[in-house]
């Protein structure tokens, strides 16, 4: 599996109102990527537009990746809304892109994603009789069984609790190795623990911050994990 670079360069509008002004960063190939900024700037947006679900939005400019191949069937979003379906119970919830896309569903390996994130009593459960962290944990296993070379993470741990975050985490690097990740978080800790390379988008463009050198996932409690996130923490504050 080819993991490309992704490359976003231009601004995008919806409605008429501009969401950003002209942008120009690059996600390097096979690495962690985290996308930090205030509510409002455009995160989720810029996951849209490399996902292709780019309805409602004008976007100037170009979009690309560094082997030229199409990103149509090469990305899994996990989007900030968990989108179960509340008639299917988890492992058909786990396997429903197959099955929009008219494959065989591989339930076994479905179960044994559910039981990697802690879902292994709530198999034959619906969705809406799980909590909102153990339903992210859902998508979580859904995005992971999707099994693409650019994955894109939009606030994927923001309803665990601390230890299912920092388990969450873990397992998410240890499964996405190599995988180009784009992850959007307002956790500075979060990607002072994660992050091969940070983009913090403000206002006034993008600030690429460089992380610790030690890899990802970093010790929660090293001095330059916490020292990053302090730097991170403070670049958003001054920021604003
Ligand atoms: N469907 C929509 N209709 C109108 N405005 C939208 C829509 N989606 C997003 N926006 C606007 O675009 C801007 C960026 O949104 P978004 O990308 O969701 O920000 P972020 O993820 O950084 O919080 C916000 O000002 C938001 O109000
Ligand atoms: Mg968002």
């Amino acid at each position: 599996m080819t993991s490309p670079a992704l490359s976003l360069s231009g601004s995008a509008s919806i409605g008429g109102e501009q969401v950003f002004a002209p942008l120009v960063f690059t996600v390097p190939a096979g690495q962690w990527t985290c996308l930090l900024g205030p509510s409002g700037v455009g995160k989720s947006t810029i996951l849209r537009l490399f996902a292709g679900l780019d309805d409602g939005i004008t976007f100037d400019g170009q979009i690309t990746t560094s082997n030229d191949l199409p990103f149509k069937g090469r990305v899994s979003l996990m989007a900030q809304s968990d989108l179960l379906m509340p008639w299917l119970d988890l492992p058909e919830n786990v396997c429903l892109g197959a099955r929009l896309r008219g494959e065989s569903a591989d339930l076994t390996r479905a179960c044994h994603l559910l039981t990697q994130v802690g879902l292994s009593d709530h198999l034959d459960k619906r969705p809406t009789a799980l909590s909102g962290g153990q339903r992210q944990r859902v998508a979580l296993a859904r995005t992971l069984m999707e099994d693409r070379p650019i994955v894109l993470l939009d606030e994927p741990f923001s309803a665990l609790d601390a230890k299912s975050r920092a388990q969450m985490q873990n397992l998410a690097a240890d499964l996405l190795t190599g995988r180009t990740v784009l992850h959007v978080t307002h956790d500075t800790a979060e990607a002072a623990r994660l992050a091969d390379q940070v983009l913090l988008m403000g206002a006034n463009g993008i600030t690429c911050p460089t992380p610790p050198q030690t890899h990802p996932p970093r010790a929660f409690d090293a001095p330059e994990t916490q020292g990053f996130d302090g730097y991170l923490l403070r670049l958003m504050l001054e920021a604003t």
